[in-house]
C-alpha cells in the first residue's frame, strides 16, 4: 500500500487507529511518503510455472517485499506490522539515519512482537540504491523471504532510458519446492554460511530481460542473499558503475569486467545496449570456482533500435551530501576480523575468546573481532569495540585475519575505502558494506557524526549471528 498525504492526514488517521504520535510537524504542507508493510507468510513461485510453489516470509505478500521509493531529502514513514509467528524488526540497510529507527533489536528498539506494529519514520539524507531486512532471527527471516528495495530518488531524474532493479536472493530449497530446514547449522557457519541451490532476480529464476538496441539502462543491483556473493560478467557488454551501495563513485568500468557484490552490497551500473535486435547476451556468476552458471539472458527485442547511437548524457549521478574525512586528525584503529574453521576457533572451539563465559550459553561462537564475539542479532548490553566522539574522523583498519570472504557492515554511515593491503585506493569510493577477501586488509574512513550504538558486523548471516558481530559507539 503507497499513500502519499499530508501530515496533517496522517496524523488524524494515526489517530484513529489508536496510535499516539507526537505532533512532531508543524502545519506547514509536508508531504510524507507513507507505506505501511506487513511481515506474514505467503506462498510464491520462485521456480516458475510447471515447478511447485515455495512457502515464504514476505513484506506484503510478495518477495521481494514492496519496493519503497521516496525523494531524497523528502520524510518516509512505514508502519511495520507483524504477523509473523516471532519478533521482527526493520533495518534500512545504507540509509543514514537516526539511531532509533536502526531496526537493531533490544540495541535501538524493543522488538516488534507478534500482532504489533512499530512505525519508521526518517529523511533520507542521501538518493542511491538501499534496501530492507529484519535484524531479529535475521537468518531464518532473510533467509525465508523477508527483504525488499529501498529507492531513494535523486532530485532531479538521470538522464537514462529506464531505470531497472534487480534484487537477488538465494534459497536452499528442496525437490518439492519447500525450504530446507536447518538454518544456523555450525558447520556452515564456521564456513562460508548458508548458500543456497536457487538464485532469483525480483522473486523468479531468471530467463531473460528484453532490452532494446541503443538504449541506455540504469541497472540497479541488490545482493540480498544470507550469504552468497556474486561476481557478473555482462558478455558483449561494457557497463561502467555509477555506485556502490547507493552512494556515487566516479564512473567507471568493471574491473576485470566483473562485477562483484558480497551481501548487502549493491551496484548502480550503466549499460549502453549496444547489441542488434534479436542477439542474445549472457550474464554470468561465476564467482565460486566451478560454480559458474547463466543468471540470466540479455535479449534484444526484434523492433528497430530505440536510437542509432546511446545518448551523450553525463553518466555522473549528483553526489550526497556526506562529511569528508578529515584523514589528517583521524584516529585510527585496528580490528582484526578472526575464526572460523581452519583458525583453531571454529568448530573445536574452547570459550577462550571470551575468557570462558558466554560462548556455550550463546549458542556458541565461532566468530570473532579482535577477540570479542557477539552472537545473534542484536542485543541491549553490547560492550563498544571503539567509542568515537561526535564530529571524529576514524580510520578503521582491517585486517581479515581468516580464510573466509566478510562482507562487513556498518550501520548509520558510509565510509571511504582509503587502501586496500596498503595501497592507497585510487577510487575512494563510499560503501556501507566492504567485501574483505581472505587474508586481505583495508582501510576505510568516515566521519562520526550520527550518534548512537551503531552495528558493525559481517553481512554473511551465519557469521554475524555466530559472533562476528561488534557495536561502534557514537557518545
Ligand atoms: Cu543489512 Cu546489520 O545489516
Ligand atoms: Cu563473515
Amino acid at each position: 500500500m503507497n499513500v502519499s498525504r499530508r501530515s496533517l492526514m496522517v496524523g488524524a488517521g494515526a489517530a484513529a487507529w489508536g496510535l499516539a504520535l507526537p505532533l512532531r510537524r508543524s502545519f506547514a504542507e509536508t508531504e510524507i511518503k507513507e507505506y505501511r508493510l506487513t511481515a506474514k507468510p505467503a506462498v510464491v513461485n520462485l521456480t516458475g510455472d510447471g515447478h511447485p510453489d515455495t512457502a515464504v516470509w514476505t513484506y506484503e505478500g510478495t518477495v521481494p517485499g514492496l519496493e519503497l521509493r521516496v525523494r531524497q531529502g523528502e520524510p518516509l514513514r512505514v508502519v511495520v506490522e507483524n504477523k509473523l509467528g516471532e519478533d521482527t524488526t526493520v533495518h534500512w540497510h545504507g540509509v543514514r539515519l537516526p539511531n532509533a529507527m536502526d531496526g537493531v533489536p533490544n540495541l535501538t528498539q524493543k522488538p516488534i512482537r507478534p500482532g504489533e506494529s512499530f512505525t519508521y519514520e526518517f529523511t533520507p539524507p542521501d538518493a542511491g540504491t538501499f534496501w530492507y531486512h529484519p535484524h531479529a532471527d535475521t537468518l531464518q527471516q532473510l533467509g525465508r523471504g523477508l527483504a525488499g528495495a529501498l529507492i531513494i530518488e535523486e532530485r532531479e531524474p538521470v538522464p537514462v532510458d529506464r531505470d531497472l532493479l534487480w534484487v537477488i536472493e538465494d534459497w536452499r530449497l528442496d525437490d518439492d519446492g519447500r525450504i530446507a530446514p536447518g538454518f544456523g547449522n555450525r558447520m556452515e557457519a564456521g564456513m562460508s554460511g548458508r548458500i543456497g541451490n536457487t538464485v532469483t532476480i525480483n522473486g523468479r529464476v531468471p530467463d531473460l530481460v528484453s532490452v532494446k538496441a541503443g538504449e541506455r539502462v540504469r541497472l540497479r543491483i541488490v545482493n540480498a542473499a544470507l550469504a552468497r556473493i556474486i561476481r557478473l560478467r555482462f558478455e558483449g557488454h561494457r557497463p561502467n558503475v555509477l555506485a556502490y551501495d547507493g552512494q556515487p563513485c566516479d564512473p567507471h568500468p568493471l574491473e576485470g569486467g566483473r562485477l562483484v557484490l558480497g551481501p548487502a552490497m549493491r551496484a548502480d551500473l550503466i549499460i549502453d545496449m549496444d547489441g542488434k535486435p534479436g542477439e542474445i547476451y549472457r550474464v554470468i556468476d561465476d564467482f565460486y570456482q566451478d560454480l559458474a552458471y547463466k543468471l540470466i539472458d540479455l535479449a534484444y527485442a526484434p523492433e528497430r533500435p530505440a536510437r542509432d547511437h546511446s545518448p551523450n548524457a553525463s553518466r555522473m549521478l549528483p553526489a550526497n551530501p556526506l562529511p569528508e574525512p578529515d584523514l589528517a586528525a583521524a584516529e585510527r584503529y585496528e580490528i582484526a576480523l578472526q575464526g572460523g574453521m581452519m583458525s583453531g576457533m571454529g568448530m573445536m572451539s574452547s570459550g577462550s575468546m571470551m575468557g570462558g563465559t558466554g560462548m556455550m550459553g550463546m549458542g556458541g561462537a565461532t566468530w570473532a573481532m579482535n577477540g570479542m564475539s557477539m552472537t545473534g542479532d542484536g542485543q541491549s548490553d553490547m560492550p563498544p569495540l571503539v567509542t568515537l566522539k561526535r564530529g571524529q574522523t576514524c580510520v578503521l583498519v582491517l585486517r581479515n585475519e581468516t580464510a573466509w570472504w566478510h562482507p562487513m557492515h556498518l550501520h548509520g554511515h558510509s565510509f571511504r575505502v582509503i587502501s586496500r593491503n596498503g595501497k592507497p585506493n585510487k577510487l575512494r569510493e563510499w560503501r556501507d558494506t566492504i567485501l574483505m577477501p581472505p587474508r586481505e586488509s583495508a582501510e576505510i574512513a568516515f566521519v562520526a557524526d550520527n550518534p548512537g550504538d551503531w552495528m558493525f558486523h559481517c553481512h554473511v548471516t551465519d557469521h554475524q549471528e555466530a559472533g562476528m558481530m561488534s557495536v561502534i559507539r557514537i557518545a
